[in-house]
């Protein structure tokens, strides 16, 4: 997705631009060609030789803008990008592109170009919190150009805990990413979106259970595809790494431990979605008997009994309404398309994303995933090795064609 397309970023004069550097570099590693606009400020955080080492190509400053050239250089760098990032936004910039007001090279060439454009603000906690900042930063989001990232909670550079820290480069870049797939379109706007994530647990024990080695990439890639096309998200997660959930903005989270607890959580969401992303690896079985204080070592059976747990996606489908879309995920080994063909029946879904779980570059753990997705009137379509955030939006892709030929 990131390979040879074109990426311009501004960046303002915050001393979150150190991690711009990031951004950045991930992109030029990926194979993105990158231009940076710097303003003048910026240039006193980070000099404009880091970001054109990173880029692999000169920073432009006020001073280029200035130079004759042989077509005005906002007007040039305008029209070549794909996709706009600033980052990060300072309380300034923010004003000038409500009011349309352009008095340097990277606010002329937001009014020069076109395309996306991903706005991630970074400022002092009472900064952000201004009536005036925040008025702005509504009005912004009136305009279906911008794409907003919120600053996130935490340390400032400032001493001060509290809002805006400028969102991660993690999230900046499965955003971008994500625009670039879509053009900007948000096509899942006013969609409530239900997705369960990670592989559940089920405990013998305080400190024993049957487990398996999902992590729930896939599962945050579909709840980060959807809020970036405009969707409303809901993430019912089994226990996973804090790194992965922590750059989730904007996402409602439920954190949940057992299938029991998934079954009761998504029974409840469920009445408030309109898609419904089975992403989780949800154990079928579990200990037949639970102990409340942990087992002494001599204690523990030879053996385990152990009881069904109930199928969740199967149960979901008896309640689901004409309006809900029933999406599940098969993990396979071996010939992935005959289960995965069977499960949609049996489970009664709409569609079904089959993903090998034995192959290298795809399944568990790996940022990087393949599939063949099928749905009920027979359609097909495979999907090549890519990233899970790639996969997330073709499989939506699938889904609204799956709405479009059922209504
Ligand atoms: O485990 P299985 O391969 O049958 O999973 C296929 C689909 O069924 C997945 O979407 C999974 O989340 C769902 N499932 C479930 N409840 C279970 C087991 C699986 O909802 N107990």
């Amino acid at each position: 997705m990131i390979q040879g397309r074109k990426i311009l970023i501004g960046v303002g004069g915050g001393i979150a631009a150190y991690k711009v550097c990031e951004v950045v570099s991930t992109l030029a590693k990926a194979g993105a060609e990158v231009r940076v606009i710097m303003t003048d400020r910026a240039q006193q955080f980070i000099p404009a030789l880091t970001l054109a080492t990173l880029s692999r190509h000169p920073a432009y400053t006020d001073a280029d803008f200035w130079q004759p050239h042989s077509r005005p250089l906002h007007i040039e760098l305008g029209e070549w990008a794909e996709v706009f990032l600033l980052a990060p936004l300072t309380a300034n910039t923010l004003g000038k592109l409500v009011y349309g007001l352009a008095d340097n090279l990277l606010t002329n060439t937001v009014l020069a170009s076109t395309c996306p454009v991903l706005v991630a603000p970074a400022m002092n906690t009472d900064m952000w919190e201004q009536q005036s900042v925040q008025r702005n930063w509504q009005q912004l989001q009136t305009d279906s150009r911008y794409h907003a990232i919120d600053p996130n909670a935490g340390i400032l550079a400032c001493d001060r805990v509290g809002k805006g820290r400028m969102a991660e480069p993690a999230e900046i870049l499965s955003h971008l990413e994500s625009l670039l797939w879509t053009g900007g379109k948000r096509d899942l706007q006013g969609k409530r979106i239900l997705i369960s994530a990670g592989g559940t647990r089920e405990h013998l024990d305080p400190v024993r259970f049957i487990g398996n080695p999902s992590t729930g990439k896939m599962g945050i890639a579909l709840a980060q595809a959807a809020l970036h096309r405009g969707a409303s998200v809901t993430l019912v997660h089994a226990p996973m790494e804090s790194g992965l959930l922590a750059p989730l903005t904007n996402i409602r989270t439920v954190p949940i431990g057992s299938a029991a607890e998934m079954q009761q959580s998504l029974q409840q969401e469920m009445l408030q979605a309109d898609w419904i992303v089975m992403a989780a690896a949800v154990a079928d079985v579990r200990p037949a008997e639970y102990h409340s204080e942990k087992l002494p070592k001599r204690s523990l059976p030879d053996s385990l009994a152990l009881a069904a747990v109930p199928d969740i996606v199967a149960e979901l489908s008896q309640q689901k309404q004409p309006h809900q879309k029933l999406i599940g995920f098969a993990a396979q080994t071996g010939d992935i398309l005959p289960p995965a063909m069977e499960k949609l029946q049996r489970k009664n879904l709409d569609v079904i994303a089959a993903n090998p779980v034995d192959r290298p570059d795809s399944g568990f753990g790996s940022d990087r995933n393949q599939a063949v997705f099928l749905d009920r009137s027979g359609r097909k379509q495979i999907l090549d090795p890519c990233s899970k955030l790639v996969m997330a939006h073709a499989l939506y892709d699938f889904v609204n064609d799956c709405v479009i030929q059922t209504s």
